[in-house]
């Protein structure tokens, strides 16, 4: 028997974001939480908890997760195969792509209908204008259940694998990680120089932003590299970059960053430089 329209499994400070947003929406939301007290503002919300996580799955035809890990979502879910059976499941857990294979494999065995999601937000973005959620895995389960998942942000859904979520989420996160990785490097040169990270700060954005504008042509020298012809030279670019290293270097802040980038864009560092 189903009593609501969706439940929520882990309510850590995304579980309850996800939550809350069903309710502001008006959906009826089972919640459930190893820690019970979690649940208590969103229970005084109008959500129902529910006692075990098996109670908490038979209660809706859809079942969100959202907890710290694989290794965590299969200590909840695989107990309760048989109350999940000819649900959908969609677990926003971060996981890898591989993972989530395995999970889309195990809930082929199961017969549950599994889409796995990659979340491109924090908690207080969730519902917000600006916020996506990335979704891959049963596509038929994906659209029925879309104006659900719509409420937390645009839902995009990138492909039958189930890993495709994870692994877009992941490279997003990477591309994100070099980025605040490049600051604290410049920041360090400048703060060498007598100037301020909150100097730097100001010029980066405007000017980081710009560059981003640079993504889609780059990615046709990616993707078809036999149609592409480079702005810069890959010369040019280690030219520019040994500088970086060497400028790094003058100013006592290690050089691992500019090395590492190098690789990745123009071959191995000068062996001349510092
Ligand atoms: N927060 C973000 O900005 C953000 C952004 C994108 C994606 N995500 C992803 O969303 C997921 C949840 O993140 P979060 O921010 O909600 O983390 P969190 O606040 O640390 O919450 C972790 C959740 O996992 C539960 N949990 C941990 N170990 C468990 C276990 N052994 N058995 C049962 N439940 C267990 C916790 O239960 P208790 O309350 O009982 O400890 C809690 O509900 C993660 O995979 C994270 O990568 C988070």
């Amino acid at each position: 028997m189903t009593g609501t329209d969706v439940t929520v499994l882990g309510l850590g400070a995304m579980g309850r974001a996800l939550a809350a947003a069903l309710l502001r929406a008006g959906r009826t939301v089972t919640v459930w939480n190893r820690t019970p007290e979690k649940a208590d503002t969103l229970t005084n919300s109008g959500a129902h908890p529910a006692e075990s996580v098996s109670s908490a799955v038979r209660a809706s035809p859809l079942v969100l997760v959202c907890v710290l890990d694989d290794e965590t979502v299969h200590e909840l879910i695989e107990p309760v195969a048989g109350d999940l059976r000819g649900r959908t499941l969609v677990n926003l857990t971060t996981t890898t792509p591989e993972q989530a294979r395995a999970m889309a494999r195990w809930s082929g065995v199961a017969r549950v209908e599994y889409v796995d999601g990659g979340i491109m937000a924090v908690p207080d973005m969730i519902g917000g204008g600006d916020t996506f959620v990335l979704y891959s895995g049963a596509a038929e389960a994906f659209d029925r259940n879309r104006p659900v998942l719509e409420l937390f942000g645009r839902a995009v859904f990138v492909g039958d694998d189930a890993g495709a979520a994870a692994m877009y989420d992941l490279a997003l996160l990477g591309a994100m990680y070099a980025m605040f990785a490049g600051f604290e490097q410049g920041a360090a040169m400048v703060r060498g120089a007598g100037g301020t990270a909150g100097e730097l700060a100001a010029m980066a954005a405007p000017f980081l932003r710009a560059m981003t504008g640079s993504f889609a042509e780059f990615a046709v020298g990616i993707d078809t590299p036999a149609r592409y012809e480079p702005v810069q030279s890959a010369e040019f670019t280690a030219a520019a970059i040994d500088t970086i290293a060497r400028a790094g270097a003058e100013a006592g802040v290690p050089t691992a960053l500019p090395t590492a980038v190098r690789a990745v864009l123009a071959g191995p560092i000068d062996a001349a430089c510092p």
